[in-house]
């Protein structure tokens, strides 16, 4: 009995090693990683709209319309910027001062702090206007180095651009948030250029 409870343990053994020895490579490596899929381009444009909508661009980027749920995005101007020949409110100049409170447009489109008026950039694939002649290096250069166009020798991407946490995105990531961007539907909105401080004081 004692014998035979032995000759089952043994075959049991036997069978595991068998089986680990056909599985196991001839050379001890270690499995291979599955090797990672080349996303499709709508792949791609899918992850950054997830992205692009999640990170919330549109909270600067997108122009909005007021309703009784309050504020909404206008779906009609997605991700174009600044609208271009908006009226601008009269400036509290106290906003220049570091230290007091900053100024939002109404639609988020436009700030004023220490730095002077920035107005969020156009972000559709219009060639004169947004990104069209942009290319995808450009595109993670600017967003990783905070320098307007992606520049060597260029300023400073002004506030509230949130370049310092977006220089942070993964290399696909950045890709796949241009890809989308670059998918959108071009609209021509000549966003004006920042004004400097001293204009600012000089504006009524
Ligand atoms: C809190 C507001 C805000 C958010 C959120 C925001 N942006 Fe911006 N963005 C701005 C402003 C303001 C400018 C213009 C800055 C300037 O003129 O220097 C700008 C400019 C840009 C530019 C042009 C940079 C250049 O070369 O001058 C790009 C590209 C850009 N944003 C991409 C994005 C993307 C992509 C997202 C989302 C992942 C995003 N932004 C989210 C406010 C914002």
């Amino acid at each position: 009995m004692k014998k035979n409870f032995f000759m089952i343990l043994t075959a049991i053994a036997c069978t595991a090693i068998l089986q680990q020895s056909c599985t196991n490579s001839p050379t001890n490596e270690p499995p291979k990683e599955p090797e990672k899929k080349e996303m499709s381009h709508g792949e791609l444009v899918e992850r950054g709209k997830y992205l692009v909508t999640s990170i919330g661009c549109d909270d600067c980027h997108t122009p909005k319309i007021f309703g009784p749920q309050g504020m909404s995005l206008d779906t009609t101007k997605l991700l174009s910027g600044h609208p271009e020949n908006s009226p601008m409110p009269p400036i509290d100049k106290n906003a220049l001062k570091p230290g007091n409170w900053l100024l939002f447009a109404g639609d988020l489109t436009a700030t004023v702090g220490p730095w002077g008026i920035s107005f969020s950039a156009n972000l559709t694939p219009d060639t004169a206007t947004g990104i069209g002649a942009w290319t995808e290096d450009v595109f993670a250069k600017t967003l990783r180095t905070g320098k307007h166009l992606g520049q060597d020798g260029g300023r400073m991407i002004l506030p509230p651009m949130p370049w310092q946490a977006f220089r942070n995105l993964k290399d696909d990531d950045m890709k796949a948030i241009f890809a989308y961007l670059k998918a959108l539907p071009p609209i021509h909105n000549k966003v004006p250029a920042p004004v400097s401080p001293p204009d600012v004081e000089k504006m009524k």
